[in-house]
């Protein structure tokens, strides 16, 4: 089965990089969001919605957990950038708020989550790692999520430690990136090495065997996969994709 690659694909899917060098270049179409943990303003795309939804019901966290910010708009990431700036001036909040145009929340692939209290603050919110919150980071990664800003990878990530704010990137990489305790720009760099003609990674996800690769944009107008497989292509949102091709 052949599948066409197209240029402008590199800027979407589960693992594109967002980051203050990779700027978001098309943000989600209003139909593709789904409000999430029971709340109508706090929206992600559907399958991070409805993998958040498998994710607190397998874990029963019920209502101790609440959504504080979803997906955003350009407009809304440049309210909180201005209001961050006027209430907690420019070292906090380039450290906690992602400039315009350069937030994963512009995506729809990120949830800020906070354990239910009656103060919550809506850009440092706590999340803690005991108990039943625990217990949702401990199977984060099964559904797909990644706990994106960890405190000893902030020059990676450029942003200060964030235990409240979960990525979505599917499976299985966010298992594997839990496994190897990689934050997405140290993944998409290593699997750049496992080119999908010459050298794809394989794993066994499961009952799956599932084979990863990065094919570079520049080299590749279509690629050819199995005719019984299931196929999942992301833009790196840089150079080229990660082919996951899951065999079925
Ligand atoms: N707090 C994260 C970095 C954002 O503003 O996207
Ligand atoms: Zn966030």
């Amino acid at each position: 089965m052949k599948i066409d690659l197209r240029r402008e694909s590199i800027h979407e899917g589960n693992l594109i990089l967002v980051n203050a060098v990779c700027p978001l270049k098309k943000e989600p179409e209003e139909t593709k969001l789904c409000s999430v943990l029971g709340d109508h303003n706090i929206e992600m795309i559907k399958e991070a919605a409805e993998k958040l939804k498998e994710l607190t019901e397998y874990v029963k966290i019920g209502k101790n957990i609440v959504g504080v910010s979803g997906f955003r708009s350009l407009r809304e990431q440049q309210q909180i950038y201005q209001e961050s700036l006027a209430e907690n001036g420019e070292e906090f909040t380039r450290k906690y708020v992602a400039l315009p145009n350069h937030s994963e929340h512009q995506s729809g692939l990120a949830i800020d989550v906070a354990k239910r209290q009656k103060e919550i603050d809506f850009i440092c919110p706590e999340f803690p790692y005991k108990g039943i919150f625990g217990k949702f980071r401990k199977y984060a990664a099964d559904f797909g999520f990644v706990e994106r800003y960890p405190k000893e990878k902030e020059k990676i990530t450029g942003i200060g430690a964030e235990p409240w704010h979960f990525r979505y990137v599917g499976t299985p990489h966010a298992k594997l990136m839990y496994e190897r305790n990689m934050v997405l720009e140290e993944y998409i760099q290593w699997i750049k090495q496992y080119d999908m003609v010459r050298n794809p990674l394989v794993i066994i996800d499961g009952k799956n065997q599932v084979s990863i690769s990065y094919v570079r944009a520049e080299n590749y107008r279509e690629i050819t996969v199995p005719e019984k497989s299931a196929v999942d292509i992301s833009g790196n949102n840089i150079d080229g994709f990660l082919v996951t091709i899951k065999s079925v």
